[in-house]
């Protein structure tokens, strides 16, 4: 079945009808979601969804578009969830350059203390990168000895090189949509050569719908599109890209197997 490794169940575009697309997942060959925070408010309302449903785990932490969530009464409390059977990992962290006006340092200084969070407490992570590869390498490697606990890049869309680099630091990488997209070229370039136990599944929804559901809201079933697509590339069954993935992604994340 399918694993939505990185979805946001909690952002408001579901309000109408989460309740009723989770107890349906199943239907849709969709195993388990998880959902991933970005500040403070999501990190509870993901925990919260995640003790309702079976289905769902949380995966919490603060988006470099979020520092200022970053307080220690914050720190204090990823720790405290840590330990909650239904929080899998750290994330989203990382950087993005993307959208000028976050301080970078402090984008760094808060990737790297969640780094550190993530190795005290036992936990793999979840790293956003966009338009920042160069500084988020540069850390990662630094900071090699703090990925003990495995990690993914999630919405992988950089280079072969790149992937190389990642794959070295022990780390995975997550598809989603953008895989699909008629003018996206790296990705496929790299899911082309890419280790199929490197590939996990992923949705980012409500955004970035798959080809050719491009600009409509998104969701976990959705990743059954990207599995077709990662087929098609890597020339093997549907039935055979969601049995790996799911392996992978329960690997990654053991929290979640159970
Ligand atoms: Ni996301």
């Amino acid at each position: 079945m399918l694993i939505d490794t990185h979805a946001h169940l909690t952002d408001n575009q579901y309000d109408n009808d989460r309740e009723a697309l989770i107890a349906s997942l199943h239907l849709d060959n969709v195993d388990k979601v998880f959902t991933v925070a970005y500040d403070r408010n999501t990190i509870e309302s993901s925990v919260k969804l995640a003790e309702e449903h079976d289905n769902i785990y949380a995966i919490i932490g603060i988006h470099p578009s979020d520092v200022a969530d970053y307080t220690e009464e914050t720190i204090a409390r990823i720790k405290e969830l840590s330990s909650h059977p239904k929080v899998i990992a750290i994330g989203e962290i990382g950087l993005d350059y993307h959208y000028q006006g976050i301080d970078k340092e402090d984008q760094k200084r808060v990737f790297i203390s969640q780094l550190q969070l993530a190795h005290e407490v036992g936990l793999p992570v979840c790293i956003h990168n966009r338009d920042s590869i160069g500084d988020c390498l540069e850390i990662l490697k630094n900071n090699k000895d703090l990925l003990s606990n495995g990690g993914v890049v999630h919405c992988f869309s950089e280079s072969v090189e790149i992937y190389r680099e990642i794959k070295k630091l022990g780390l995975k990488i997550a598809f989603g949509g953008t895989l699909t997209f008629k003018n996206s070229v790296t990705a496929p370039e790299v899911c082309k050569i890419a280790d199929m136990e490197d590939i996990v599944l992923e949705t980012d929804c409500p955004y970035l719908a798959p080809h050719p559901y491009r600009g409509t809201r998104n969701e976990p079933k959705l990743t059954s599109v990207v599995a077709t697509k990662i087929g098609e590339i890597k020339g093997i069954s549907y039935d055979k890209v969601v049995e790996i993935t799911h392996n992978n992604a329960l690997k990654l994340f053991p929290k979640a197997d159970r």
